[in-house]
This record gives C-alpha cells, structure tokens and sequence, in this order.
C-alpha cells in the first residue's frame, strides 16, 4: 500500500477520536478516557501554537480524504539537546500488515534527516509486547523501565524506555539521510 503523509487536520479528529475509544487501542496508549471532540478540538487547537510536537496524519494515498491509516508523531521535540519522543496508533483492524513498520521508519527519517535530532525515544506500558517488539526490529535500544513512573487508571504504572540515536539509525538499511519525501510504501 502506499501512504500519504500530511500534518494532522481538523477533518482528521473524528476518526481519531473513533480509534483512541478503541480497546485495542487505549489500553496501550494512556490517555484521559472517554476521548471526547470538544476536548480533542481543544487539544489540537493548543498543538498548533506548539513548536514542540509536530503531528501526522498517514492516509492511504488512493483516497487520502477519507482512509486514515495511522497517527504519529514527534513530542517533547528539545531542539537544544536534539531529542524528541514519538507516539504511533495504527487504524484498529488494519495492523499487522506493516503499516507499523513503515510509519516508524518514516518517522525516524523525517526526525533525524528532516530536523537533525540525535535521539528519539519511546515510551510503552509493560504489556504492550508487541509495540516494543516493532520498536526493537526497527532499531530501538532497550534502555530500562521508569518504575511507577506514571499515574494511570487510578495505579501508578511502569514506563518501559527505547532509544534509537543516530549512529544506530544511520547504520539501518532504511535510512534516508536526505529529507524524506511526504510519502511511502508499506510493502503490502
Ligand atoms: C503497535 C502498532 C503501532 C504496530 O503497528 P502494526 O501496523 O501492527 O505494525 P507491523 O504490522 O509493521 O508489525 C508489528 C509486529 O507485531 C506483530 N503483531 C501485530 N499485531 C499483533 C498482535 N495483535 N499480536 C501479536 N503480534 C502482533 C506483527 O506480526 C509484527 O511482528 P513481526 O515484526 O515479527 O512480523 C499497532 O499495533 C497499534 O497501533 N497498537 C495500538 C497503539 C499502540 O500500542 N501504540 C504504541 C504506543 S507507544
């Protein structure tokens, strides 16, 4: 499949909404449930005053309107230290066909090629296996757990932490070194 890669919009936020209301999906990513619009809306109209994060939206490039196929993403972009954190959620019901892998990839090359980072790091909740199993075949280093790091549904619960640095992602067969284009395949 080919992807479209665009800045999140606004007509993308319904479908968001949708897919972090989604078990598959919120039980590895912790956020404030329910998600509702409003409060979405609210969120995405601070990310746009935020140099920060940057925001993307993969589409499926034959009907980019309308066929969202993954969300992610750079946080905590630290231009001093060049580091930043990424997030992805692949479109319930789509994974396991390399989507994942893809987007991942593009969004290493577009943090360290597009905006020069030295590092991008991850974050996961201790049974989200699979994630951290994409994260490692891509690259990522294990680089150890924050202990009841994080405060979610009511407990304290653990953060496991993957890096990825540069000269790891510049020795990857994947890696672009000129700015990526805004598009790519998944191999499926
Ligand atoms: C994690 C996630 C982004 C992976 O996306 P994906 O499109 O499935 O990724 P890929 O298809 O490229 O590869 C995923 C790998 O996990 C495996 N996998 C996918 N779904 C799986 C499942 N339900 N159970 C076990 N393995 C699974 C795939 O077979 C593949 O393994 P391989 O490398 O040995 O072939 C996706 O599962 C997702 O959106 N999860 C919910 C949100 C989330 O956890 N985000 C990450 C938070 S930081």
């Amino acid at each position: 499949m080919r992807l479209g890669v665009r800045r999140l919009a606004w007509e993308d936020l319904p479908v968001r909404v949708a897919w972090f209301n989604t078990p598959s999906v919120y039980t590895h990513v912790p956020l404030d449930l329910p998600i509702g619009l409003a409060r979405t809306e609210q969120w995405f109209r601070d990310t746009l005053m935020n140099v920060s994060r940057v925001d993307f939206t993969f589409t499926d490039a034959q009907r980019p309107q309308e066929e969202q196929q993954a969300f992610a993403g750079l946080t905590n972009i630290e231009p001093v230290h060049r580091r930043a954190e990424m997030y992805m959620v692949v479109r319930p019901g789509e994974t396991g066909r390399g989507i994942g892998t893809a987007v991942l990839r593009w969004l290493c090359n577009y943090g360290f090629a597009n905006l020069s980072l030295e590092r991008i790091m991850v974050t996961t909740l201790a049974d989200n296996q699979v994630a951290r199993h994409l994260y490692a075949r891509v690259g990522f280093v294990n680089e150890g757990v924050l202990r009841r790091h994080f405060h979610y549904q009511g407990r304290l619960v653990d953060r496991h932490v993957q890096g990825l640095l540069r000269s790891e992602w510049e020795q990857q067969a994947w890696h672009t070194p000129q700015p990526v284009p805004f598009s790519l395949d998944t191999g499926s």
